[in-house]
């Protein structure tokens, strides 16, 4: 965990730098740019052919090499990324081409395959630069907004001092339940040594705790009997409260987790997938100039 509270740390800094207005937009500008010849020159060649040019014919080539370098390119990021330097192109400069340039792709690639599309290779490379570009775009958005949300979520409470509340309840619940009979106590067991903080990644991210063992504990414990006025009632009643107090402390801490979850959650589609294009590029690459 603390290594997510480091790259949080390090993701709402770069978000203050501002790599999306880096230079004044610039690289927005050098990609639209691009986009907007690309279009023009694909129509106008195909107005003069009748037909869409196709990725063989003189300007698919054209894009598709154009496409493919800026994919390489892109795909370096993350070797650029491990390389510690604070020269004039800084990673503030390479994140900010990176997305600008990495969205023009939906229009140059597009625009590459002369709208052809099939249950072929070629198309699979397609399908998996574009799930590279959205998840692209879904970190982009998390950058932008998660880091306030975690923030505003956690209130003046941070994660440790959630643990430890979760930790005082606990032992609260174990002294208020000694009164108890076998079913109650078994109710102030569960909710103590069984309850899951947090759990595997996707359970973090979905935030789905449907079986959380504090939230059995409490419908157990309701249907746990007891005579009016006794110790045993009295115990019963201070449980409820303790465990509902737990329910509201473990959501805070589960929604948190869950936004951590998915500032980190994006990249494990990012690069796997990135991997997944270079294989099925080059496979689309070798097949065009092996049977074309
Ligand atoms: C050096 C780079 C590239 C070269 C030389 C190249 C070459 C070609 C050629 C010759 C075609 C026509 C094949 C045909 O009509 O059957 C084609 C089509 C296509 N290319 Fe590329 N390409 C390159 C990069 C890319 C990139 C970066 C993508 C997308 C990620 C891509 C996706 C496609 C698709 C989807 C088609 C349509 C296939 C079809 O007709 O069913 N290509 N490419
Ligand atoms: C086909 C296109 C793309 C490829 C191949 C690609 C590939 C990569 C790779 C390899 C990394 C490095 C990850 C790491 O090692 O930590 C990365 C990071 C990143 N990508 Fe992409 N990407 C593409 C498009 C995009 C797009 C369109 C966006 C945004 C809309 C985007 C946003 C980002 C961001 C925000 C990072 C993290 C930068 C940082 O941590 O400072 N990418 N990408």
């Amino acid at each position: 965990m603390t290594q997510a509270g480091g790259h949080t740390e390090r993701v709402k800094q770069r978000t203050h730098e501002g790599f999306l207005r880096h230079k004044h937009f610039m690289f927005a500008q050098i990609a639209t740019a691009l986009c907007v010849v690309a279009v023009g020159v694909y129509f106008v060649t195909a107005a003069r052919l009748d037909e869409p040019p196709n990725g063989g014919s003189w300007i698919g080539y054209t894009l598709g090499t154009i496409s493919a370098g800026l994919i390489i390119w892109l795909a370096c990021l993350g070797i650029r990324k491990r390389v510690i330097t604070s020269g004039h192109y800084s990673l503030k400069a390479w994140v900010s081409a990176h997305v600008y340039l990495g969205l023009s792709l939906t229009v140059l690639a597009t625009l590459h395959t002369g709208f052809q599309f099939g249950w072929n290779i070629h198309t699979l490379a397609y399908v998996l630069m574009m799930l590279v570009i959205v998840s692209g775009a879904l970190g982009i958005w998390a950058y932008a907004t998660l880091p306030a949300r975690l923030h505003g979520n956690r209130g003046e409470v941070t994660r440790k001092q959630m643990i430890e509340q979760i930790e005082s309840i606990d032992r609260q619940i174990h002294d208020v339940a000694q009164p108890l009979d076998r079913a109650g106590a078994e109710a102030a067991r569960m909710t103590i040594e069984d309850t899951e903080l947090g759990g595997g990644f996707l359970k973090r991210l979905t935030n789905s705790y449907g079986d959380c063992r504090n939230k059995r504990a409490l419908e157990r414990l309701r249907s746990v009997a007891a005579a009016p006025n006794t110790p045993q009632a009295e115990a019963l009643i201070k449980l409820e409260q303790l465990m509902k107090q737990k329910a509201e402390v473990l959501s805070l801490a589960r929604k948190q987790m869950q936004i951590t979850a998915f500032l980190e959650g994006w990249l494990f589609v990012h690069i796997p997938v990135t991997f997944a294009l270079l294989a099925a590029l080059t496979a689309h690459i070798v097949s065009v100039f092996t049977y074309w």
